[in-house]
């Protein structure tokens, strides 16, 4: 697999701590969905136990590993140095502290907690994305991948001002008569940011994967635009209250999840790699789900759905479109830095191990099906607060989880891993 460490990219462990937090924060939150699939199974949206969760998710495992990630992939992808990795690595920590604290604090409903711990996340968010920012400023690079890529992190930016504007709300009693509306505009922008960046990145790292060559790049613009438009015709939707900008923006955002997928299917064909791995796969599968979620929003903006079936939707699109790609991108960005740091400077000489003997990725297969399967069953459980059906759903996520956890701490030994964490290099 060709470069996705290179002399630019930042000390191994800068992604790899961030990426560690995200294994972790996975093993966690597997126990506390099984813990909370009942109040998922009876319709218990916004209660503080399930908003709780749903951060653990969204801060503690997808943004810990998409960070580390992109601190890793910008400097392939943009051939630029990441500014600023002392802040990075001092920013890691707080982040850490910030969403523990966040976690606990939403679980209680504690509201100072919320405040300072939520402060502090936002604080750590907008250095990170000025990070990232600031460090593609300079790149040559142009075109839509950078365009996905600095707009996720506007996206983050405003998604977050957005949270903390909700918690100031209920603090001091300020906005209070706009709540709804910064929470759906919270909601809409979070995901907003991870759809674009898995965007951005899958032209990069979908044709480094399977080596593909060729493929047509002028859909991609459509792709962008069609996304983008859609997104901020959604927010407007919120904001005026009128349906049929919403709606129009649902069927824009749809149109480019579909040209997404000729994108896709277009650089599987032109691959040299003749066999397609599983998490690669898997990845293209999670694509369909986005597409999917993007036209059941049209059909329940158009149908006035309860909110049972909005909460259902929420955890499809994080589950099925963002924690599937970050779980599949993961299986070959994991196993590549630890080899990289642990066999890079012997490699050709005897008993060094290649990447696929690190961790063979056929073996995740069980684990891809299974995580599936509960996603489906428990999606549908929710929608219908059935009970058994949720927690059927949630046990059956939890044994993927576990799956994709012996898989990665395998990978990553956690005998060598904190002396290579101390390490400079
Ligand atoms: C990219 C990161 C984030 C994502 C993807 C995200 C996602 C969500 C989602 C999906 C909900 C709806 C509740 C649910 O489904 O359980 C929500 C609500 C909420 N989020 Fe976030 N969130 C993020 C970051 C944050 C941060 C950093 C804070 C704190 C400063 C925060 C504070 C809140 C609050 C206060 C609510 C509303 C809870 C309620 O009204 O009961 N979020 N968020």
């Amino acid at each position: 697999m060709a470069g996705i460490v290179t002399h630019q990219s930042p000390e191994f462990s800068l992604p790899m701590r961030y990426m560690l937090t995200s294994v972790l924060g996975f093993g966690l939150f597997a126990l506390d969905l099984l813990s909370e699939s009942v109040g998922l199974g009876t319709g218990a949206a916004l209660s503080p136990a399930i908003v709780a969760l749903t951060h653990l998710l969204t801060l503690g495992v997808l943004l810990s590993f998409v960070m580390g990630a992109v601190y890793q992939l910008v400097t392939v992808a943009f051939l630029i140095p990441v500014r600023g990795v002392k802040l990075a690595k001092v920013n890691y920590y707080a982040y850490v502290v910030g969403v523990v604290g966040l976690w606990a604090s939403m679980r209680g409903w504690f509201v100072p907690g919320l405040l300072g711990f939520g402060s502090l996340v936002v604080l750590s968010l907008y250095v990170y994305a000025g990070i990232i920012l600031s460090s593609l400023a300079p790149s040559a690079v142009r075109g839509p991948m950078r365009w996905f890529v600095q707009a996720a992190h506007i996206y983050l930016i405003l998604a977050i001002t957005m949270a903390w504007l909700m918690v100031a709300s209920f603090t001091f009693g300020i906005l209070s008569s706009w709540y709804t509306e910064l929470l759906a505009t919270h909601i809409l922008l979070a995901v907003s940011f991870f759809s674009c960046l898995i965007f951005g990145f899958t032209y990069k790292l979908l044709p480094m994967f399977t080596l593909s060559h060729g493929f047509s790049t002028w859909r991609q613009n459509y792709v962008f635009y069609g996304l983008n438009a859609g997104i901020w015709l959604i927010v407007a939707g919120v904001w005026t209250r009128w349906l049929p900008i919403g709606i129009l923006g649902a069927i824009s955002a749809t149109a480019a999840f579909v040209l997404q997928i000729f994108d896709v299917r277009e650089m599987m064909k032109k691959r040299m790699r003749k066999k397609i791995e599983h998490p690669i796969r898997f990845t293209a599968v999670a694509v369909a789900f986005g597409a999917t979620t993007s036209l059941l929003v049209f059909v329940f903006l158009a149908s006035r759905s309860p909110q049972s079936v909005w909460q259902a939707l929420v955890g499809f699109y994080l589950l099925g479109w963002v924690v599937l790609t970050v779980m599949g991108y993961s299986y070959k960005i994991v196993p590549f830095l630890i080899w990289t740091k642990r066999f890079g400077g012997q490699a050709g000489r005897d008993k060094v191990p290649t990447i696929a003997q690190l961790l063979d990725l056929d073996t995740s297969r069980l684990m891809f099906v299974a995580f599936l399967a509960g996603l489906v069953l428990l999606t549908i459980s929710i929608g219908f607060t059935w009970k058994i059906g949720a927690v059927l759903g949630a046990v059956l996520l939890a044994i993927a989880i576990a799956q994709y956890l012996v898989h990665m701490v395998h990978v990553l030994d956690l005998r060598k891993l904190p002396k290579e964490l101390k390490n400079h290099d």
